[in-house]
């Protein structure tokens, strides 16, 4: 038996105890005698939880006992997450994360700390949650060259397109709804401004690198300004909007950005909806893979972090290497991806934009469904180009459509 302990008991440590609990008999399988959780760190105390017996609240009780060799943290935030992991693998004691701030701030120093101690540093739920993405990335295709990944990587905002999609709705009115339902957390500017997914992008880049792409080196926008109309016009034309998180090969770098885009229906994506979470790879030999699954919650996330904590365990002693430097990898500039455009601006201004755009205007989508605004999209050009074609124009929308 290998004895565990989990940092954080909320929403996907209690999912990691119960799941360790439930499926005992499947962990057992490749961790002889199971994993335990002898210990569980809190600030609180848990009175009415058949658990609550486990809990402490002094992390050397179970930094100094020599017979924990795995610990979930899942207390989310840099401290005093970053701290208390960096004290566990010094220990040569494994950690399993679902901390997607700390891993995308500290990934590249914790790894190599855990390298160091003979010990791992995992984090498969931090990105898409009990999606297994990481893993498949690293192990199954390392010996591709991916040429790009694409993602839905963020429940909270792919609820909030779908139901504004569906119901006509405006974007403040359904976030209120997600709050309501405990979709969107009630500061919810992580996920509306596409920080979350940027991160997550950002850790599928230092993967695929094998350097560190940081978060705040990225172009990300968020969903705030989408409104109805733009959901129905693209509707019409067989898009839908979808938050992407994209990291795609330049030959010289990786693009590496986080914004709204039009998906079309012929694309997997198209079709991710609520809050399921996807990433699409490309590879030049196995063409597409799209991996899709439940990218949040207490359970789902909770089963990709006891995975970790089970491969930790069987692994106990030695460290499972994951290739991530500290050496900072700049992505490629933005100015420089290709991309076409959805424009909604006042049709007064429609004819002044058009030929500024000149030979880059690709079809006109103006419709009842536009209103007073006339609707169109160009054909492709560098981001550079576009924002000096536009500069100063007052454009009412500009959304990115998707092409693979
Ligand atoms: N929820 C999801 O579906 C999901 C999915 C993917 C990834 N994640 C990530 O997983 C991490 C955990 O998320 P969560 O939703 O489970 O958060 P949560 O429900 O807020 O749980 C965090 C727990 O850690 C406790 N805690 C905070 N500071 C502590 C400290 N210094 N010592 C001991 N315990 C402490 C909190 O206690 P208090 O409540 O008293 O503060 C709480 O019980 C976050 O990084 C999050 O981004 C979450």
């Amino acid at each position: 038996m290998v004895q565990a302990a989990v940092f954080g008991f909320g929403t996907v440590g209690s999912g990691v105890v119960e799941i360790l609990d439930k499926n005992a008999g499947q962990v057992a399988r490749r961790v002889p005698g199971g994993l335990n959780v002898k210990y569980i760190l809190d600030i609180r105390e848990f009175p009415d939880s058949p658990y609550g017996e486990k809990v402490v609240h002094d992390i050397d009780q179970i930094l100094n006992d020599p017979e924990i060799k795995v610990v979930c943290e899942t207390m989310g935030g840099k401290e005093p997450a970053y701290t208390f992991t960096k004290k566990a693998l010094e220990k040569g004691i494994s950690v399993c994360t679902s901390n997607k701030e700390l891993v995308e701030y500290k990934g590249a120093e914790l790894l190599g700390i855990a390298r160091e101690h003979n010990c791992s540093y995992l984090f498969e739920a931090a990105v898409g949650g009990g999606i297994p993405l990481i893993m498949p990335m690293l192990n199954c295709l390392e010996q591709e060259k991916i040429t790009s990944i694409t993602g839905i990587l963020n429940g909270t905002t792919n609820y909030i397109l779908t139901r504004m999609e569906q119901e006509n709705a405006e974007f403040g009115d359904v976030l209120r709804q997600a709050q309501e339902l405990g979709y969107a957390e009630r500061n919810p500017q992580a996920d509306v401004e596409a920080h979350d997914t940027g991160r997550k992008i950002a850790i599928l880049a230092s993967l695929l690198t094998g350097k560190s792409v940081r978060f705040d080196d990225l172009h990300v926008e968020g969903i705030t300004k989408i409104t109805p109309l733009d959901l129905a016009v693209a509707g019409q034309h067989g898009f839908r909007v979808k938050l992407l998180c994209v990291c795609k090969d330049m030959g010289d770098g990786q693009a590496v950005y986080a914004a709204p885009h039009l998906v079309g229906s012929d694309s997997p994506l198209y079709a991710v909806n609520d809050v399921f979470n996807a990433v699409l790879f490309h590879g030049n030999m196995v063409d597409d893979l799209m991996l899709y699954g439940r990218g949040a919650g207490k359970l789902p996330t909770g089963s990709a972090v006891v995975a970790d904590m089970v491969t930790a365990a069987v692994h106990a002693g030695e460290n499972v290497p994951i290739r991530w430097s500290g050496e900072v990898e700049k992505p490629a500039p933005f100015e420089e991806c290709v991309n076409e455009f959805y424009l909604r601006v006042d049709k007064a201004d429609a004819d002044r934009i058009k030929s500024a755009l000149a030979d880059g205007i690709c079809e006109d989508w103006t419709s009842d469904a536009a209103g007073e605004d006339a609707v169109f999209v160009t054909g492709a050009m560098t981001e550079g180009e576009f924002a000096a074609k536009t500069a100063g124009e007052p454009l009412k929308q500009v959304i990115r459509i998707y092409r693979k």
